[in-house]
């Protein structure tokens, strides 16, 4: 199959009520666990990467890796930039044939959110690409970006509606208490927030920052609209665990074709619990 914009795969997931996972991918390595787990649920899926990501593979290197797995793979894959704000490299990046991208000016005033949105939405239909933009701030670290607890910022959802007629953006990140990263207590979602935002806000919501929020939580969530949920940070730590454990039992391995295994198969697990909680198997 081809590389697909995550318009199709996220309209359907509303309609279906269940979520579509997009996994932070950083290299083949996770790529080619999520590509592989995915076609074994028969789930549809979104690789999403980071400024960082695609600094350090290469647009066009992560492009073609990702249109390989596209064409390999029985499901739907779509590629999508992550957390980007420099609008000049966003539409580099679409004209280089990237069919998904998500705009963050969450951290600009109201208007300047708009307006850098309204930009992207422009040249991104022009390509037939999908938008996703966030309205509201959470708190934590993704990429370089920081945000303190004291600093993150609920989503309001009068501002929601208004946020999608005036930019005509295909999907929305709302913030409802989640956070990028690890947690120091268990996260409570604001399930209120989120039923109302989903009244009055017709487009696909999503979830970011869903690693080590529970299980259930987040299955509550999809029930009430959310049809994107993200993953970083729970792929990086057991692909890092999983590294680490095999140079203490194996000090002087060398070969990333043998210590890159079981590094793969740690993510695999992962990645087949997340897609179960979505609800996307057999979703492709
Ligand atoms: P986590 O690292 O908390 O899973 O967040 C992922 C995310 O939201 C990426 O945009």
């Amino acid at each position: 199959m081809k590389l697909v914009s995550s318009r199709e795969m996220l309209l359907k997931a509303q309609r279906e009520g269940y979520a579509v996972p997009a996994f932070n991918i950083h290299n083949m390595e996770t790529l080619k666990s999520v590509i592989e787990v995915a076609n074994e649920m028969e789930s549809p899926v979104i690789l999403a990467a980071t400024p960082g990501t695609v600094k350090y593979a290469g647009e066009l290197y992560l492009l073609k890796l990702a249109e390989s797995a596209a064409e390999l793979a029985k499901v739907p894959v779509a590629l999508h930039l992550d957390h980007h704000e420099d609008l000049d490299d966003i539409k580099a990046c679409i004209e280089m044939g990237y069919p998904s991208a998500m705009i963050d000016a969450s951290k600009e005033s109201f208007e300047e959110n708009i307006n850098r949105t309204k930009e992207i939405v422009k040249v991104a239909h022009r390509w037939d690409a999908t938008v996703e933009a966030e309205l509201g701030t959470l708190a934590g670290i993704e990429d370089d970006l920081e945000v303190d607890e004291k600093n993150a910022l609920y989503t309001d959802p009068q501002k929601a509606k208004e946020f999608v007629e005036k930019t005509g953006v295909d999907s929305l990140a709302i913030a409802i208490g989640t956070a990028h990263g690890l947690y120091k207590s268990e996260p409570k979602l604001d399930f209120e927030r989120l039923e109302i935002i989903r009244r009055l806000v017709e487009v696909p919501l999503v979830l970011h920052g869903a690693s080590g929020v529970p299980a259930e939580s987040v299955k509550r969530a999809i029930k009430l609209g959310i049809c994107k949920v993200n993953i970083a940070t729970e792929l990086k730590i057991p692909f890092a665990s999983a590294i680490k454990d095999h140079f203490e039992h194996n000090p002087n391995a060398n070969d990333p074709r043998k210590y890159l295994i079981p590094a793969q198969e740690a993510m695999k697990s992962v990645v087949r619990d997340k897609i179960a909680m979505c609800g996307s198997e057999g979703k492709a």
